[in-house]
């Protein structure tokens, strides 16, 4: 198994290419099953989740192949008969739960492992299930599978969901493309990846409206057509790149990225003392000598993303004063504040809160990490930690993040991937 080795206590400089957007591709990708023909993608990030994705529509009987520089073709012409998301393929990842949606309107079914518990906190898929109920789907559980069927089809209904729920969104409005009559999402997500998915469908000839509110309208029953589609940006590889800034006092130019969708990892990184300037696809960031503390509370979009929590808590572990950290969105997504302690970060955790004594300096330690963004984080504080920091478990971060330590050399960094000998 590999690991990460970083010697801390460079400064970063110069510019990092952003890759396209890991859970805009994953949506982008389950939406081709939604009508048979070829879809072409550009932009598409190098990772391992969507290899798994491209595996999972394989089993289905699509036709994929990676051309290369980012572009991936899905023909899904031919479907197998027994459309199923197996159980070690949903296990290595939850996203595998967005292929439910577009099947149940295809084919009028769909089976699916229960995605489990994860590191992150326990994650059920309660509100999607509940979702196409109200379309008219019939759910059961049978070993562990989840089955959903509409023989007679999906009928546009109102959903109310009652918690903002990003895959779950995404899951009814791929379903609700197939019902009969109009769809009414309420309490819908608005990430940006929902609302890329909100125009790719438009693109295949689906007619999702959507204000910018968190109501979203979906005419079901249009006919749908492949397209070609160019990922989007992803937001949180650029804010975990403004992280590395800030934490190193360097200075990046992120190309290829998106600034209007991390305006509030940008306030939040100029709280703490960075300089940031942008253009329509490009962000440059300055980071302060010392940081400068500053509260942080996730929750859905436009507010902090909880995808970024942890690499922010990275910088602020190192600021002048103390800082709280809010996660308002999992329940459990401080694993990473543990592995922070052994490298001398002075962290106290009382429920969904972080109190975050800022420390003179953070020193290299051999860590482990439980999660992808938890991971991300442990590289970026090792970024300016004295001394070695072996980041173990590096899958994690092959599931998210496309190339790191490439691109973290290209700017200075000290970084490089080695063979763990003892894998544990
Ligand atoms: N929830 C329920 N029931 C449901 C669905 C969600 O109780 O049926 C709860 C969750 O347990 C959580 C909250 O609602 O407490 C929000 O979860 P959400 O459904 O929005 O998360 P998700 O759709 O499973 C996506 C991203 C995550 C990101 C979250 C929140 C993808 C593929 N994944 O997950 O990304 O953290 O939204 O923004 O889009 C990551 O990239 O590292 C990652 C974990």
């Amino acid at each position: 198994m590999d690991k990460i080795v970083i010697e801390g206590g460079r400064r970063l400089e110069g510019e990092i290419r952003i890759a396209g957007a890991k859970n805009a591709a994953l949506p982008a990708l389950a939406a081709t099953l939604l009508c048979p023909g070829r879809f072409a993608f550009s932009n598409v990030p190098d990772l391992k989740d969507v290899d798994t994705m491209t595996e999972l529509l394989k089993v289905m009987g699509a036709d994929v192949k990676k051309e290369g520089g980012g572009v991936v073709t899905v023909d899904t012409e031919n479907l197998t008969a027994d459309c199923e998301a197996p159980y070690d393929l949903v296990r290595t990842m939850r996203a595998s739960c967005l292929v439910l949606g577009p099947l149940l309107a295809r084919l009028g079914r769909s089976r699916l492992s229960l995605p489990g518990g994860c590191a992150i906190g326990e994650r059920p898929i309660n509100l999607h299930l509940k979702g196409f109920q109200t379309l008219g789907a019939e759910i059961s559980l049978e070993e562990g599978y989840v089955n959903a069927s509409a023989p007679d089809g999906l009928s546009g209904r109102k959903v109310y969901f009652d918690l903002v729920t990003v895959t779950g969104t995404e899951n009814l409005m791929m379903a609700a493309v197939g019902a009969k009559g109009t769809t009414i999402l309420e309490n819908a997500a608005k990430e940006p990846e929902v609302v890329f998915l909100a125009e790719m469908l438009n693109k295949m000839g689906a007619d999702v409206r959507w204000a910018g509110t968190d109501r979203m309208v979906i005419v079901g029953g249009k006919e749908l057509r492949p397209a070609e589609i160019s990922i989007i940006p992803d937001r949180v590889e650029t804010g975990t790149f403004m992280a590395a800034a800030a934490i190193t006092g360097g200075h990046l130019r992120l190309a290829g990225c998106n600034p209007s969708h991390v305006e509030a990892v940008t306030l939040k990184f100029a709280e703490m003392g960075c300089k940031v300037a942008e253009g329509r696809d490009w962000l440059e960031i300055t980071g302060p000598k010392r940081p400068q503390p500053a509260d942080v509370e996730t929750n859905p979009y436009p507010s902090f993303p909880t995808d970024m929590q942890a690499q922010a808590m990275a910088v602020l572990a190192l600021a002048d004063g103390a800082s709280v950290v809010t996660e308002s969105i999992f329940e459990n997504r401080y694993m990473h504040v543990a592995e922070m302690w052994r490298m001398g970060a002075n962290i106290t955790l009382k429920g969904k809160n972080a109190f975050v004594h800022g420390v003179e300096k953070l020193s290299g330690a051999q860590v482990m990490a439980t999660d992808l963004r938890a991971s991300a984080s442990l590289v970026v504080a090792g970024l300016a930690a004295s001394g070695k920091t072996r980041v173990r478990r590096v899958y994690h971060l092959d599931r998210g993040y496309e190339h790191i330590e490439e691109k973290l050399r290209k700017v200075g960094a000290k970084i490089f991937r080695q063979r763990d000998k003892n894998p544990k």
